[in-house]
């Protein structure tokens, strides 16, 4: 399908007189399926921190657009990334997280694998002719990390991980994130198309009305940005990683420069991630496209590594946890109500206003991304 050529044009004419983009942008599969091409199986995707998988055989399973991977620690303590799929009829291999103690057993019929992904047992298999060993280990994935962040992609030779990142490092420098630990994470289902999350993470049109209970209204400025990503900062002299109210329990990172010292950092690191990062603390929203209309979300919080030694820190780190998890509900419920209307078979796309100019930003990138 091919979106309507003049909403299209509309979406992307200059923000004072630009609309939304075409319903089918969030409502039609053949755009999914093409997005899946251009973008899910083309462009880097944050998995999680190393610091999650701390141990040789430590693993964690991930369902991506391009199928189940499996992201694991070998015996050598080298993290690598494999479809995890077994090479004898295609079975699952593991799920979930955890350690798999050094093998890799299939459930169905108990080929096993090194923790770096050879293939090392293969029971009844002397009589397969040209059976090779060595062409039967676990099919790899690219992947690259920066300050612990680490990210697969589909791509055989993708552009290299720093280069999709453009000025991201230096933006953040001062806040050593490379010291931050992932404490805590959620997953949240919701009921609506990735893009949907993503632009709501970006505008803060939204925050006065629908986080009025919590987090409250919100003014954001735009930054200029080189690389695959895009950034807003909420200006407030406190972080804004716990409830206004009370002060945020834990002190601001040392060293921050004079911008980060102005507030919240909210980027979207295309195409599907979010890092947020405030004066203390950092979260992501880590969007898993699952169809046209349907997206998991994963939530995850990280503090500096000198903070988890606290003896209070548990005890303190909730009041972050209960921050994200609340304005992370509100967020999707919203979402669910306008992906329910978007497939309005009288859905015209509205007018933008000067504070969704990080919306229109998204959304032509997905386009120029897709060749749409
Ligand atoms: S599918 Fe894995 S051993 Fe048969
Ligand atoms: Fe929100």
């Amino acid at each position: 399908m091919k979106l309507d050529h003049d909403e299209l044009a509309a979406a992307s004419a200059p923000l004072n007189r630009a609309r939304s983009m075409p319903a089918g942008f969030y409502t039609d599969p053949e755009i999914f399926a093409r997005e899946r091409e251009h973008l899910f199986l083309k462009h880097w995707f944050f998995l999680c921190r190393e610091e999650q998988l701390p141990n040789p055989g430590d693993y964690r399973a991930f369902d991506t657009p391009g199928g189940p991977i499996v992201l694991i620690r070998g015996k050598d303590e080298v993290l690598r990334c494999f479809a995890n799929y077994c090479r004898h009829r295609g079975s699952i291999l593991l799920e979930g997280e955890g350690n798999c103690g050094g093998r890799i057993i299939c459930p169905y019929h108990a080929w096993s694998y090194f923790s770096d992904g050879r293939l090392y047992g293969c029971p009844d298999m002397q009589d397969a002719e040209g059976f090779d060993r060595v062409e039967n280990g676990l099919v790899p994935l690219s992947l690259d990390r920066w300050n612990g962040f680490v990210f697969a992609n589909f791509s055989r030779s993708p552009k290299p991980l720093l280069e999709h990142l453009g000025d991201l490092p230096q933006r953040f420098a001062s806040h050593r994130l490379d010291r931050m630990r992932c404490t805590w994470k959620i997953t949240l289902d919701g009921a609506c198309n990735w893009k949907l999350v993503l632009e709501n993470a970006m505008e803060t049109y939204h925050t006065g009305i629908v986080h009025k209970n919590t987090v409250g209204a919100q003014q954001s400025r735009t930054l200029e940005t080189r690389g695959d990503w895009i950034c807003i900062q909420v200006i407030s002299g406190r972080s804004i990683a716990t409830l206004p109210g009370a002060p945020p329990p834990f002190p601001p990172i040392e060293g921050l420069d004079d911008d980060a010292k102005m507030g919240t950092y909210f980027t979207v690191i295309f195409p599907t991630c979010q890092f947020a990062v405030a004066q203390d603390s950092m979260w992501w929203l880590n969007v898993t496209p699952v169809s046209h209309e349907r997206s998991r979300v994963e939530i995850g919080g990280c503090f500096p590594e000198d903070m988890l030694g606290r003896s209070d820190f548990a005890e303190k780190a909730a009041a972050y946890y209960e921050r994200w998890e609340l304005v992370g509900r509100e967020d999707v419920g919203i979402l669910e109500k306008q992906q329910k209307a978007l497939a309005s078979v009288l859905y015209k796309p509205g007018p933008l206003s000067w504070r969704d100019d990080m919306v229109q930003a998204l959304g032509l990138w997905v386009v120029n991304n897709t060749g749409l």
